[in-house]
């Protein structure tokens, strides 16, 4: 792809986004919603580009190939972040033309009810964001990591339909490798998958996820 946007690009996953992005052929264009977050982008090698997933967001998507949604709320407005801002993305990357998007979503979203009860609201913001990009029509990519790690990255996870839940975690640099892997993955297009840290090579686990 040659012009990547990645939402959240300012977050810990989004950051190891902008870095791999940056360093290859294409041009990652680093969504962040403070202008004070622009110079590290730069230094990452990402093009900055300020937007806010509570307001409009048109140009921020305009001339890209792909969208890579690593953005998240914290807790703080679960649906107005992780829900609508995920909507209101994608309706704009279809108004784009953006046809390739790449959702960070995360285990429990398959089954928000069976979650702890803390995380329930935000579990059900994101099985709703995911549901509604499955049905815009975009080439989705669902991606569901268990918990997130500030390890470094080993290059070698698991991935599958459902992965024990409680059962390991993730740095946050292989959730980005993953995503990334993602992107031009034809196997892996229209699929929903768990990732935790494992023995295989990212792009055999999607391999496999793809061919299952
Ligand atoms: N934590 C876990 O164990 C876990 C497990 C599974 C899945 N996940 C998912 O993974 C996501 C990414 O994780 P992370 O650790 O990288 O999160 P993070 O460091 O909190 O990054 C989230 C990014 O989203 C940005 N953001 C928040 N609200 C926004 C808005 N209104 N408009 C534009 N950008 C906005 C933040 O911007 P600022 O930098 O300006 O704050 C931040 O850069 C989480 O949000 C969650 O959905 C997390």
């Amino acid at each position: 792809m040659n012009r990547v946007l990645i939402a959240g690009a300012h977050g810990g996953v989004g950051k190891h986004v902008t870095d791999l992005l940056g360093d290859g052929e294409g041009t990652a264009r680093s969504m962040v919603r403070d202008e004070s977050q622009v110079d590290e982008m730069e230094s990452l090698g990402g093009e900055p580009v300020v937007a806010d997933l509570t307001e409009d967001v048109t140009h921020a998507v305009e001339g890209c190939d792909a969208v890579v949604f690593a953005a998240g709320s914290g807790g703080d407005d679960v649906y107005g972040v992780d829900r609508d801002g995920a909507i209101d993305l994608i309706d704009a990357a279809v108004e784009a033309g953006v046809d390739r998007f790449v959702m960070l979503s995360s285990m429990g979203a398959d089954d928000p009810e069976s979650g702890p009860e803390p995380l329930r609201d935000y579990l059900i913001a994101k099985a709703e964001a995911d549901e509604y990009l499955r049905s815009s029509g975009l080439t989705e990519t669902i991606v569901r990591p268990g918990e997130l790690t500030n390890e470094p990255g080993t290059g070698e996870i698991r991935a599958n339909d459902a992965l024990e839940s409680g059962d390991g975690d993730i740095p946050r640099e292989d959730v980005a490798r993953t995503l990334v892997a993602a992107i031009d993955f034809e196997p892996v297009y229209g699929e929903t998958f768990e990732i935790l840290s494992g023995e295989d090579a990212i792009e055999d686990a999607l391999q496999s996820v793809g061919s299952r």
